[in-house]
């Protein structure tokens, strides 16, 4: 059974995109990873994936999910057998799946600190705070697990709702509402930075390139990054794209996106670091910048309180519209494949993901250094859920590359595509080897480099069984 829901409009698939890749990462990730990693260096890197691999990926992802016009689990299953290929490419989906889960586990967690700093900046909590008080206020939301978990629960809740109410109704509506008003609210956060920030200092750590500040990690993380930014290999673009429209353009619409994210990023960053310079503070302060440096910047200036509250409300809504873009690839695959009603689905998915985001919870308090996993593999709970999804995704991407890249017909791609001979080889050659190496070639210069590389296989595998193991049980159960 194919889906017959199609985006209301021929652009709406760019908004959902635009929602999906814009998030956490541009406003969270990208900023601290960027100081952390030596800013222009770390920027190189990152751009020059995005666009050599990153949008032709997108290009890929898009295409296998508009091609089935199926959720992208039963997507990838419909195009192997009219592809007459092996079933070992439904791993494309699978592994979207899990890593959606995986993401939307700790993601939500994260988001959750920005429904605490909302209240923190309205109830004027810091205003002329020292860095000591700012810093001891985060120390004391991380340790407490009930608040936490509390935040955690609010932000999967809504994330829930809105796709519980359906393509149309919950996330097309939703999605309508929230994209102008993040627009506006990060010109409104540039234009204050830019009057009273360091926008010089900004500009130079930004793009300044010290490509000798880049270490192997660093270059892992540059390009994880961008998958993660783009939203890439784990099934919400192919869900997305099984909606859109046939008359709209793929390569258009990939560039449109991934131009838009990367403005936003850089837009976000330009901002922190020019009210962190301004203020006199370190660049370097790693997933803590958002939460400390710049509250602190903020307690600082004149109105910095509303500003901060209006920022956060940005991070919140930015993060909101990609939540439900990991929801939707397994809700949907849920609906086609055991007939579960769009809120069974959307519950079941959720609350899954709710329960592995407590390891996301205690990695900050109970096991923030001390716990089974770091025996085991060296790094807290969180750590590991990430380290797994930088490289699940680029593993993801890979394979889609190669999907389309070797399996799709040359008549299929240009239908899709409808774009001239030139660009159209250029994408193939992109697909068919540039991105498989890159991927590749960083895989394989980072596996000594990161330790207990081999131990995160391993909970990998356990996250697969288990998901394994819930799905002969559906299966079961619904027969066939
Ligand atoms: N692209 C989102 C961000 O930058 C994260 C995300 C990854 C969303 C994968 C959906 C899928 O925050």
């Amino acid at each position: 059974m194919s889906t017959n829901n199609v985006w209301t409009h021929k652009g709406t698939f760019l908004l959902a995109a635009v929602g999906s890749a814009v998030g956490l990462g541009n406003l969270w990730r990208f900023p601290y990873l960027a100081g952390e990693n030596g800013g222009g260096a770390f920027l190189l890197v990152y751009a020059l994936t995005i666009f050599a691999v990153g949008i032709p990926i997108l290009i890929a992802e898009t295409m296998l999910g508009r091609n089935s016009r199926r959720s992208p689990i039963m997507g990838m299953r419909f195009l192997t057998r009219t592809h007459h290929t092996s079933r070992a490419w439904e791993s494309i989906g699978w592994l979207g799946a899990v890593s959606a889960f995986v993401i939307l586990s700790f993601y939500s967690v994260i988001a959750g600190w920005a429904i605490h700093y909302t209240g923190l900046m309205l109830s004027g909590g810091l205003i002329d705070a020292d860095a000591e008080r700012v810093a001891a206020s985060f120390d004391v939301l991380l340790a407490s697990p009930p608040l936490l978990a509390l935040y955690h629960s609010l932000f999967i809740g809504a994330s829930a709702l809105i796709v519980g109410l359906g393509v149309h109704r919950g996330i097309e509506n939703g999605l309508r509402i929230l994209m102008p008003a993040l627009f506006v609210i990060l010109m409104v956060v540039l234009a204050y930075a830019v009057m009273i920030g360091d926008m010089a200092a900004a500009a130079d750590f930004l793009f300044t390139f010290h490509l000798a500040d880049l270490s192997l990690e660093g270059w892992l993380e540059a390009m994880g990054q961008s998958f993660f930014t783009l939203s890439l290999g784990m099934g919400a673009i192919m869900a997305y794209g099984a909606y859109m429209s046939g008359d709209a353009s793929l390569t258009g619409t990939a560039f449109t996106v991934a131009i838009v994210d990367t403005a936003v990023a850089l837009v976000a960053g330009l901002a922190i670091f020019a009210l962190v310079f301004g203020a006199g503070l370190d660049p370097a302060e790693g997933p803590g910048l958002m939460f400390v440096t710049l509250p602190l910047a903020f307690g600082e200036m004149p109105g910095g309180t509303l500003l901060g509250a209006v920022f956060f409300l940005l991070v919140l809504g930015a993060a909101l519209s990609s939540a439900i873009s990991l929801i939707e690839p397994v809700a949907a695959y849920l609906v086609e494949r055991f007939d579960l009603s769009r809120p069974q689905a959307v519950s079941a998915m959720v609350v899954a993901s709710w329960a592995l985001g407590l390891l996301t919870v205690f990695s900050f308090n109970a096991w923030a250094s001390d716990s089974p996993f770091h025996e085991l593999f060296g790094r807290s709970p969180f750590a590991v859920l990430e380290l797994l999804t930088n490289i699940f995704m680029p593993l993801g991407g890979l394979l889609i590359a190669l999907f389309a890249g070797w399996v799709l017909t040359h008549g299929e791609v240009t239908k899709e595509m409808r774009t001239g001979a030139s660009w159209f080889r250029v994408w193939r050659l992109l697909v068919r080897f540039v991105a498989p190496a890159a991927v590749a070639f960083v895989f394989l210069r980072s596996i000594p480099q990161v330790q207990g590389y081999w131990v995160p296989a391993i909970g990998a595998a356990v996250i697969v069984g288990a998901f394994a193991a819930a799905h002969s049980f559906l299966v079961e159960r619904h027969g066939s």
